[in-house]
Order: structure tokens, then C-alpha cells, then sequence
């Protein structure tokens, strides 16, 4: 099977992560993928930095180079700030590229957007890591909204501003120390306003929003304030009363109105971010069916970054089963084959036929010469529905969109959706074929 092939945007702390743990992680990528993941190429803005990544990777300054790569299937986009990162996702998304991005910036304020132009092209774009890094919060959401209402989130969502309220509080410490520290040791960037002005945590949180309400906010009426203005003071008398301060990101619906605020808070002990301390992110979900659930971990940093990256290529490959061209729903099979891209058609037979019948079987072939497209390659795949035969074709049609649907046992179709040629009158082969289906 062909390799998945990836590029990174950015090889910084987090691209470094990604391109590292691809290569410490290649046989679990492996068995969980079930092929390889290749990086082909890395986009960065400073040619001359010396770069820690094999030399056959093609290093370049100039997307446009990446974008000339054949054949890329996931892009990961781990660069800063909107632009130029927002065009270059459109462009990958354009070319037919899933993309799994960090950038929760760009996610705040074009999430929608790219969403839905991913959708247009068929594409997934994930962005786990975007929001709490390292914890599996985005999938968890998703998952908990099939069956719960999310009724409230609080959050503790910047791993930065979390270390320095809990270094101070601890060591007695003030703000401006603890902030050269955190800098030093590489959780708060050379400008950290994003993090102690509640900006990154604010990020998060709208694109939280746009998870669970599927609409943010206006950004004007959400309340933002960060750290910067706490003093050694407030943290002192707080520990007297047996509270901490945190950071809290909150985000609730009432009526109609999104209510969402960023704000340092203090929570008594019986509170579930009481013991969330240093770096670590803690999300706080109730919803109305499990009760209160905490996810708490590193919100942050390269490893844990890349992890969430990492995950989302396999939930991309996973949706996709054996191959990148087509995802799966629960009751049907799309494929959609673009340009030149060879056409794979997809026939549905009952799982009691096998391979030897299939190759068999020559009426889908002949049928199918009419219309210039023809069986380069035949193999058995097996759905979660427990049919499928795909039968790999290649053919000149353009935007050719084949999908099949769970089928009876007896049944044996193919459905083309849309497309230049074939109608579902020119290949359905139900029950005049002469396969045996058992
Ligand atoms: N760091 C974290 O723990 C973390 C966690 C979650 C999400 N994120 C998000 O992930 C993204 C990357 O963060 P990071 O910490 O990895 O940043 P970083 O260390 O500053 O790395 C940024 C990378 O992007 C490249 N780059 C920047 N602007 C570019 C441009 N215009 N064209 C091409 N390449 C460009 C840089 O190239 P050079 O190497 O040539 O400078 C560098 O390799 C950000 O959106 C951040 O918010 C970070």
C-alpha cells in the first residue's frame, strides 16, 4: 500500500515534535495506519537555520514548492499568527489535501471558514492540538454531543499563565520574576502578552465555542482578562481562605445568549481545578446526561503537541480505512476522485463472496470499457457493514463521485453521484450479474 505522504508548514517547537515523533512512532504509525507516514517536505521562514531532519526532506522557504509535490496527503500546519498560514490551509485544502493544524489563532478567527471549505473538497481538517494540546478534548466533545448537552465548560487553558499564578503562589514569588522564568525555561514565548493577557486562552475558547454551540460569541461582549495584574498579594490571602486563583476560561449558554469570559478566578478546594497546577491545562465539562466529568494534562509543549497532531493523521487515515481518496460515514462509503487522480469504483457484495469469485467475474469490467475506465487492481476490503469489494479502476472521467451503500445480501451495485458519463442506468449491475452471492 502507498505511503502516506505529509508535509510540515513550520518546524519549530511544534513542527519539530511532529517530524520527531513520526519518526520515534513509525511502527505504531504503522500498525495503526497500516502503512507509512512520509514527511516529503517542510515549509519554514529562515533558510539559513540549521535543521535537524533528514536529508532527503525537501526544506524550502517557498510554499509554492510544496504545493508542486504530487500526491500529498496530509499537511500539518504548525506556523504563527493568521497569515500567511490561512492561505497556504485554503491552498493545500484546494489541492485535495486533509490538513491538521495547531494554530489556535487562525482557528479562532477563520475555524468556520476553512471548516467548511474542507467540507466543499471532502477534506478533513483537525485541529486537536489546537485547544489544550496533549488532551484528547476536541474528539472527547464530539463524542460526549452524540448523546449529552454540553450545559457548561470551565477551563484552564493556557499552561503558561497556570505557572506562573501556582510558582507564585508557591514560592512566594512575584509576577515579573516568575515571568523571566517561565521564558527561560521556554512556556512563555519571547512576547508572552498572548498568554498573561488571556488572548491565547481566549482563542481556545471561542473555538470551544464554535465546537459546542456551533457559533461563537461576539467577541466585544466576552469578558478577557489575564494574569498580568495579579499580585504575590491576592495569591496570599486567597491561600489564608483555602482558595487559588486560575485562570478561567467558562463558556455557558443561557437562553439564547452564548456567555463566555476569560478571568483569573479563585476556587475553593472542592472545585475540579483546584489541584490542576504548573503547566497542566484542566477542562471541567457538564453536561446533562453524565454528570461533571476533568480532563487534565499538558495543555502544551512539543511532545504533547504533537502527539494530538499525530492522532488526528490517524483519525484522518482511520476515516479514510485503506485509502486517503475515500471516507466512510456510518452507512455508506465515499469516494471522490478528482482530475486526473485514477478512479477507484467501488462494487458492494456480500461478504460470502471471495476473491476468486470476484476475479472471476468479468461483466463489471466489459461493462465499464464503454466508458474508458479499466481494472488495474482487484482487492478484497471489508467494511464495518461486513460488505465490500473494492475494485480499483482507473479511467479519464473527471469529478467522478462513487458511493456505496450497505447493501442486502443479494445485491451487487455501484452508484456514481455525480460526474461527466456515467449514470447510475450505465453501471448498475444488481441482480443481472452473474456473480454468486451467498
Ligand atoms: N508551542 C506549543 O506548545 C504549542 C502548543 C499548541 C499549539 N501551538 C501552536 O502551534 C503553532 C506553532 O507554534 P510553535 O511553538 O511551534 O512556534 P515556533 O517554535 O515559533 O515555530 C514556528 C515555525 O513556523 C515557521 N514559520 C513562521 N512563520 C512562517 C512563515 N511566514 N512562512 C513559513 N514558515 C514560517 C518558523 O520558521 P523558522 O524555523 O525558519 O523560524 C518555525 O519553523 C502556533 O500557531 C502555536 O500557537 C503551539
Amino acid at each position: 500500500m502507498k505511503s502516506i505522504k505529509v508535509v510540515l508548514l513550520g518546524l519549530g517547537t511544534v513542527g519539530q515534535g511532529v517530524y520527531e515523533s513520526i519518526e520515534s512512532h513509525r511502527e505504531k504509525l504503522i500498525q495503526a495506519t497500516g502503512t507509512e507516514v512520509e514527511v516529503v517536505g517542510v515549509l519554514v521562514k529562515n533558510a539559513m537555520k540549521t535543521r535537524d531532519i533528514h536529508s532527503a526532506v525537501k526544506v524550502t522557504t517557498e510554499v509554492s514548492e510544496l504545493l508542486a509535490i504530487e500526491e500529498i496527503d496530509i499537511v500539518f500546519e504548525a506556523i504563527v499568527g493568521i497569515e500567511p498560514a490561512h492561505s497556504y490551509i485554503k491552498s493545500f485544502l484546494e489541492k485535495g489535501c486533509h490538513v491538521i493544524s495547531a494554530n489556535k489563532e487562525l482557528l479562532a478567527h477563520k475555524g468556520k471558514e476553512l471548516s467548511s471549505l474542507a467540507k466543499k473538497h471532502d477534506r478533513i481538517l483537525a485541529f486537536e492540538a489546537a485547544v489544550a494540546g496533549g488532551i484528547p478534548l476536541l474528539r472527547t466533545i464530539i463524542q460526549l454531543l452524540q448523546i449529552n448537552g454540553i450545559t457548561k465548560l470551565e477551563a484552564i487553558l493556557n499552561g503558561t499563565s497556570n505557572y506562573i499564578l501556582t510558582k507564585m503562589r508557591k514560592e512566594k514569588a512575584d509576577f515579573d520574576d516568575v515571568l523571566i522564568e517561565a521564558q527561560a525555561l521556554g512556556y512563555a514565548e519571547a512576547n508572552p502578552n498572548n498568554d498573561i493577557l488571556g488572548t491565547d486562552a481566549f482563542y481556545k475558547l471561542m473555538i470551544l465555542s464554535d465546537l459546542v454551540h456551533q457559533q461563537q460569541p461576539d467577541w466585544e461582549l466576552v469578558e478577557k482578562q489575564g494574569v498580568n495584574r495579579v499580585s504575590l498579594q491576592d495569591l496570599i490571602v486567597g491561600e489564608k481562605l483555602g482558595l487559588r486563583l486560575k485562570l478561567v476560561a467558562s463558556l455557558q449558554k443561557s437562553h439564547t445568549e452564548i456567555v463566555a469570559e476569560v478571568k483569573p478566578v479563585f476556587v475553593s478546594a472542592s472545585h475540579p481545578l483546584y489541584n490542576v497546577e504548573g503547566v497542566d491545562n484542566g477542562i471541567v465539562i457538564t453536561t446533562d446526561l453524565v454528570g461533571t466529568i476533568l480532563l487534565q494534562g499538558p495543555g502544551a509543549g512539543s511532545k504533547a503537541t504533537a502527539s494530538a497532531m499525530i492522532e488526528d493523521l490517524v483519525y484522518i487515515k482511520q476515516q479514510g480505512n485503506q485509502d486517503l481518496d475515500f471516507k466512510r460515514s456510518s452507512n455508506h462509503v465515499e469516494l471522490l476522485a478528482e482530475g486526473e487522480q485514477p478512479l477507484s469504483l467501488w462494487v458492494a457484495v456480500s461478504e460470502a463472496l471471495n476473491s476468486e469469485d470476484l476475479k472471476n467475474n468479468y461483466s463489471i469490467t466489459s461493462k465499464l470499457e464503454d466508458y474508458n475506465v479499466k481494472l488495474i487492481q482487484r482487492e478484497l476490503l471489508k467494511t464495518e457493514d461486513g460488505y465490500i469489494v473494492g475494485d480499483f479502476l482507473q479511467g479519464k472521467e473527471e469529478n467522478v463521485l462513487l458511493f456505496l451503500q450497505q447493501l442486502k445480501q443479494d445485491t451487487l451495485r455501484f452508484y456514481p453521484v455525480s460526474g461527466t458519463g456515467l449514470t447510475l442506468e450505465n453501471i448498475t449491475v444488481e441482480s443481472p450479474v452473474k456473480l454468486t452471492i451467498k
